[in-house]
């Protein structure tokens, strides 16, 4: 990559800034980049009084990408508590999201060869797991109207016929391209709960709709709460799995635990062609860590492999950087949430972890 391409940093809250700074040594070796750093969250609470400013919505709708550390943490929880009308950390993921457009979450889970045996399940369940979640992510009950009247509250769940095709093109095209690359064949489950609500009839029908665009890739219809317990019983049976905002923020944080820490798994949340995307670990800011040295920096230099690869179309140098995270694992480093104790692991905290990933990829 010869141009300079132009990254602004969110890192937020608890563990965010630790891990970014990690991927950032990691992304200058990687090409000729400017970073903007930005406040978002809680920090840009403490700063601002609003967990979003204009600024970063403008500065982030100029740049080439953006990757983002995580949000939350109880100091913001607790002023919630004594105020309800308190700003809250996740408006600035909200906000940020909703503001660029990017109604597609893509989560590709994949666990790594070394790291089988770290997850709480059976090794021969998780073993050949290939899935990739698309959540939609700028609809329904997250952006629907809520409120309270007395001893009542509201949050309404709506989604348009557009907003079901677009997200459900994103799983279609993502499949095909899957099946070229693995020389599969190409599969969609439409995960909704038919049997109940309105909006996940008007789904799946739509769904339906947009497959005749795609002869190509089978689809197949399942409700939620036995998508749950498919993905944990034969999640090697998952290619790609289109849900909206509520059910796909759940069903990523369990097969999460497919690869054995939800400190592993990275998240690509896209727009329109033109508008840039926004890249971030799934896990959240960990604030009991914080400030500690021992997050697990990978899924955020995963994500940024994914911002490499989908934000700024080098599949080159993403490719280098998911081989240096294998061969990292490989040879046995652990952060505290993927240890489980075995003879060849080395314990590790987040700058060994940083200095392991440089190393290989300065090899
Ligand atoms: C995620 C997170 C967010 C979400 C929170 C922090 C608002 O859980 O990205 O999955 O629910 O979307
Ligand atoms: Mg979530």
């Amino acid at each position: 990559m010869s141009e300079t391409r132009t990254i602004v940093m969110l890192p937020g809250d608890g563990i965010g800034p630790e891990i970014v700074a990690a991927t950032r040594q990691v992304l200058e070796l990687l090409g000729s980049f400017e970073f903007i750093d930005h406040l978002i969250g809680g920090a840009s609470i403490d700063q601002h009084g609003r967990a979003l400013t204009d600024e970063v919505v403008e500065t982030c709708r100029s740049a080439d990408a953006v990757l983002l550390g995580a949000v939350g943490g109880p100091s913001w929880d607790a002023a919630v508590a004594r105020d309800p009308g308190a700003p809250r950390p996740e408006q600035g993921l909200l906000g940020i999201r909703r503001e660029l457009g990017l109604y597609a979450n893509l989560r590709p889970v994949r666990p790594a060869a070394a790291l089988i045996e770290s997850s709480p399940l059976k090794p021969e369940r998780i073993e050949g797991t290939d899935l990739l979640v698309v959540r939609e992510l700028t609809g329904g009950i997250y952006f629907g109207d809520s409120g309270r009247s007395g001893e009542t509250a509201h949050d309404d769940c709506s989604y348009s016929v557009p907003e079901i095709e677009r997200i459900a093109r994103v799983a279609f095209e993502a499949a095909l391209q899957r099946a070229e690359s693995r020389g599969s064949s190409p599969r969609v489950t439409s995960v909704d709960k038919a049997n109940v609500l309105e909006t996940s009839r008007l789904w799946r029908e739509t769904v339906k709709r947009v497959a005749g665009e795609f002869p190509e890739v089978e689809l197949d219809h399942m409700l939620v709460d036995n998508t749950a317990m498919q993905l944990v019983s034969r999640p090697t049976d998952f290619d790609v799995i289109v849900t909206e905002n509520l059910f796909g923020d759940i069903l990523s944080d369990e097969a999460a635990m497919l690869t054995g820490s939800l400190g592993m798994l990275p998240s690509a949340s896209i727009g329109d062609d033109g508008t840039p995307g926004l890249f971030e670990p799934v896990h959240g800011s960990a604030p009991d860590i914080a400030g500690q040295g021992s997050a697990n920096p990978l899924a955020t230099m995963l994500s940024a492999a994914m911002l490499l690869r989908y934000g700024l179309g080098d599949g080159e140098a993403a490719d280098r950087l998911e081989r240096a995270v294998d061969a990292v694992l490989g040879s046995g480093l652990r952060t505290p949430d993927l240890a489980t104790g075995a003879e060849d692991e080395t314990p590790a905290g987040t700058e060994e972890v940083t200095a392991a990933v440089l190393a290989e990829l300065a090899r």
